[in-house]
């Protein structure tokens, strides 16, 4: 099939300030239509019409994909749009993450012209066949309404310059202009991402008067979207709507947190609208810009500010849920919404850090997160999709990016320890929970490039580094390396310091073994014996090297978290070592009064870990702890999402970075894991292990998960001493009780009580 590509701006960029680009074309059809295929995509975002009405309700078309690469088309049956006679097919066409500024350091897209696809089949009745592609028919404008575009700085909406039925026939285009015909260079994919749309709609909790005189709306909820609104008002009235997730120590709306600066010259910072009224009653929602918000601050309304007239909607793919948790601790249960909101509000065709401040694919986030996630919906297609432009994105030595698709980062960076494990762990997580080889089979030449890439590292070598010792062959002290990033009282800029001047090797080494370990496990799923063999031999080396650096006498000599959790939980050491350190993990929990304190890296496992060596209540009064920093103090400060930062807000509630990334929120996946013991026994959950870990404050919980084999339950009840479990499962399972008792048991409903004491 020919795909053609139109250029709707007439030479590249005509003007600085992102008008939206309106296309149409119309046709006539004589006679009878018997059926119709169209298919759509643009180098930017698009929306589409035919004969006035909108053929999807996606929003954000035609998706995030690396655009220099790959790009989705989308297909449709539009045998019912067509009508004999005069025909319209249309499209408005944005910046989205093609052109934008959304992405981290320099924006998303590196694309410089929009660009248009249609291709239309229409086969009629006698047999004749008509095709419509994009080309020099077509005409267009920038002179509608949307005057400014941008997914993170926002819109300008003037409503006065709306195109009356530009949609439909008997609108006069003569005063459009022409279009160029082009190409795209990369590969044009069918749609295979997951439906992006319009999810929940909330309506405000509050308006509020903030003591500055601000008007802000507050709707309860920190999200990913937009706001509609409806405003009645004069003609030329200009309306402002800033998104922001907070308000400062003085109950002030505020952006700071985010790191946008007010423009001096335009009065502008990033997640701000305007809208000019035309006359009477409108209502309007942005179409080329989602933001992370709890709170819109309003400028210049000119009528009283009704919660009526607002709502707040979010965007995200269309996911299904897979997991249910609740507990009796009603803070809990808080934490668990505001991990799934943080997932929401990061899962928007790819997986990001933030919807706020950069909006980026980095892969670290994801890979702390894949299993979490995983639990709470079905990820497969949407992290498929993900790891695809992962692979593509990986540079020729084998380097993963930090982020995908590209945003610019420069690539001495690539390859950083935790995060380009991602092309490892993300690939793992899909293929235990779904049991799909494929994905394993798809990621291998990557996996493989990776661990290389690794393996060439390992043989260079820091001056003062040489003469270490045998052990330091494969110990890896060069390249780029976040580390364990953002531990408690650390902050963002002195962590990214320490990555560019001293990066952490005890992280880049724990990795490379982890991710060696793994690719050795793959090659044996897949058969491949020999690259199994050496995997093994390598991860061997690069486990005595770790241990005979990071615990020289079999201990951790170090006062973080992290250091412990590590060896543990990325199997670098062996049982006895484990217990041990383990025990001393436990020790420096209590001293630092249950409260957290590791990064990203090591958060997803701490719980686990401590429970997995027996020191179930240290686990769970870390996970109750309400004291600063933890995840229950985050609720008790009334966060609606997951904060980036432990230290996101502090006494005086002075916000500080992000408060919606779901990273720190990958506890989520102990919970369901051991709370209520739910795990994959073999891949794909061919088989069930359920092992609850009863425990703190807990008195009950209950649990669901849709795997692929079916619907697996685990209710549990503490009552009087004894525990009561009621489990469901589709496919034979093992049964862990608390007392040590072991059940193996087929599909069906089961329960089972012993003592606690
Ligand atoms: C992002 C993170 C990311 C990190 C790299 C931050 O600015 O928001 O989530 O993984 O940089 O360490």
């Amino acid at each position: 099939m020919e795909f053609h590509f139109i250029e709707p701006e007439q030479g590249g960029r005509q003007n600085q300030s992102h008008n939206a680009s309106y296309l149409r074309k119309e046709f006539e059809i004589h006679g009878k239509v018997r059926s119709a295929a169209a298919c759509f995509t643009a180098c930017g975002i698009y929306k589409a019409y035919i004969n006035g009405k909108e053929v999807d309700t996606q929003i954000l078309l035609p998706g995030n994909t690396s655009y220099g690469a790959r790009l989705q088309y989308q297909q449709y049956d539009v045998t019912d749009f067509l009508t004999e006679g005069t025909n319209v097919v249309a499209a408005v066409v944005g910046e989205g993450w093609y052109r934008g500024k959304g992405g981290f350091p320099t924006g998303s897209g590196n694309g410089k012209k929009l660009k248009f696809m249609c291709r239309m089949e229409i086969h009629m009745e006698d047999d004749t066949e008509r095709i419509i592609n994009a080309d020099r028919s077509w005409k267009a404008s920038q002179d509608g309404p949307v005057r400014e575009n941008d997914l993170k700085a926002g819109e300008c909406y003037d409503a006065r310059r709306e195109f009356e039925g530009w949609t439909s026939s008997g609108f006069d285009d003569s005063g459009w202009h022409g279009v160029l015909e082009t190409s795209y260079d990369g590969t044009l994919i069918p749609h295979e991402g997951e439906r992006i749309v319009e999810q929940e709609r909330l309506k405000p909790k509050e308006i509020l008067q903030t003591p500055d005189g601000a008007i802000v709306v507050d709707f309860g909820q920190n999200l990913c979207g937009y706001m509609e609104f409806s405003v009645t008002g004069h003609k030329g009235t200009e309306v402002r709507t800033v998104y922001g997730e907070t308000l400062d120590e003085n109950g002030n709306f505020t952006v700071k947190n985010l790191g946008f600066r007010t423009d001096k010259k335009t009065g502008l910072c990033d997640q701000t609208d305007r809208y000019i009224l035309k006359e009477g009653r409108q209502t309007y929602k942005p179409s080329f810009s989602i933001r992370g918000f709890q709170y819109v601050k309003l400028e210049n309304w000119p009528e009283p500010v009704e919660k009526d007239n607002f709502t707040s909607i979010a965007v995200y793919s269309d996911l299904k849920k897979t997991g249910t948790l609740q507990c009796s601790n009603e803070k809990i249960n808080r934490l668990i919404s505001n991990i799934s909101w943080s997932m929401k509000s990061n899962f928007v065709d790819i997986p990001t850090d933030c919807p706020t401040r950069e909006r980026a694919g980095w892969t670290g986030d994801i890979m702390v997160f894949c299993e979490s996630a995983t639990y709470q919906m079905d990820t497969y297609r949407f992290l498929k999709k993900w790891i695809k432009d992962v692979m593509l994105e990986q540079g020729e030595d084998g380097r993963i990016p930090n982020i995908v698709p590209d945003t610019g980062l420069p690539g001495f960076m690539s390859g950083a320890a935790g995060w380009s494990d991602a092309i490892v762990k993300v690939p793992w997580i899909l293929y235990q929970f779904y049991g799909r080889k494929e994905i394993l089979e798809a990621a291998y030449p990557a996996i493989v490039k990776h661990i290389r890439f690794m393996n060439r590292r390992r043989k260079k070598r820091k001056i003062w580094n040489i003469g270490k010792g045998k052990h330091w062959n494969y110990i890896i002290d060069t390249g780029f390396h976040w580390g364990e990033w953002l531990e408690p009282g650390t902050s963002l800029p002195s962590n990214a310091l320490k990555a560019f001047l001293n990066p952490d090797c005890e992280v880049a080494t724990a990795y490379f073994a982890w991710s060696t370990g793994k690719a050795a496990e793959i090659a044996e799923i897949l058969g491949k014996r020999e690259d199994a063999e050496h995997f093994r031999q390598l991860y061997g080396k690069v486990k005595e090297a770790y241990r005979i650096e990071f615990l020289p006498d079999g201990q951790v000599h170090a006062d973080r978290q992290c250091r412990y959790v590590r060896p543990v939980a990325l199997d670098l050491i062996d049982k006895t070592m484990k217990q041990q350190v383990v025990a001393e993990l436990n020790r420096l929990v209590i001293r630092n009064h249950y409260r957290i304190g590791t990064g990203f890296l090591s958060t997803p496992h701490i719980c686990r870990v401590l429970t997995e060596y027996g020191y179930t209540d240290t686990a769970y009064r870390l996970l109750e702890n309400e004291q600063s920093p933890g995840w229950l103090y985050e609720v008790e400060k009334g966060a609606t999402t997951i904060w980036e930062n432990w230290n996101g807000k502090d006494d005086r509630g002075v916000p500080t970075n992000s408060l919606n990334h779901y990273s720190p929120g990958a506890v989520i996946g102990w919970m369901y894991g051991s709370i209520a013991g739910i795990r994959p026994a073999e891949p794909g959950f061919r088989k069930v292990r359920i092992a609850p870990v009863p425990g703190g404050s807990l008195t009950w919980v209950k649990c669901t998960y849709e795997s692929t084999s079916g619907k697996i339950t685990s209710n549990w009840e503490v009552k009087d001493g004894q525990f009561y479990l009621d489990v469901t499962v589709p496919v034979p399972a093992q049964i862990y009780l608390p007392d040590g008792t072991e059940e193996n048991v087929e599909a069906g409903n089961w329960k089972f009580s012993c003592s606690l004491k």
